[in-house]
């Protein structure tokens, strides 16, 4: 038997002053588009924006249905967007931010597993990193310089 430790790397700003202007820029779309988010039954507002290789950004929110499993999340409506409208452009970073109805959201908001692989596959799709910016309403913003990072032992196409 051996054991396998994984690590990861996360970078922490402690606001937004500490990012550069373009991930600033970045960052206050994804806050933009949380105003977008159709949310009547979770109330839980979620806004990303993602930044192709061209420099054009393009936000999401999440989009929710009475038919529950249907809801799309932020990242991937985000993400939609893009492989819509810029079909051959990669993807350099996306930011992700949230509101809740019941408390302010002071760090950082955490993509689930389904956004983490679909990220890991848009990566592997343009063999182009993508940085992950988060943050909450306010607070600390992690970056993660790869998807790979917040989400190890991804299923690819290398398996099928
Ligand atoms: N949600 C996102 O938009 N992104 C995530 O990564 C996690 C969850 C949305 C889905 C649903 O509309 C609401 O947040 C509550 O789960």
């Amino acid at each position: 038997m051996k054991e396998i430790k994984l690590t990861t790397t996360i970078k922490v700003y402690a606001n937004t002053s500490e990012l550069s202007p373009a991930d600033q820029v970045l960052l206050q779309r994804a806050h933009d588009a949380v105003h977008d988010s159709y949310s009547p039954y979770s109330n839980f507002k979620v806004g990303a924006a993602v930044r192709l290789a061209n420099g054009e950004i393009l936000g999401g929110s999440n989009q929710e249905n009475a038919s529950y499993p249907l809801c799309l999340c932020a990242e991937r409506t985000a993400l939609s967007a893009a492989a819509s409208i810029f079909p051959k452009e990669g993807i350099t970073a996306i930011a992700v931010t949230a509101k809740s109805p019941t408390k302010p959201i002071t760090f950082p908001i955490s993509p689930c597993g389904a956004c983490r692989q679909v990220i890991c596959e848009t990566e592997n799709k343009h063999k182009q990193d993508i940085r992950i910016i988060l943050q909450g309403e306010t607070g600390e913003i992690y970056e993660f310089m790869t998807a790979k990072d917040l989400m190890p032992l991804s299923f690819d196409s290398e398996f099928l």
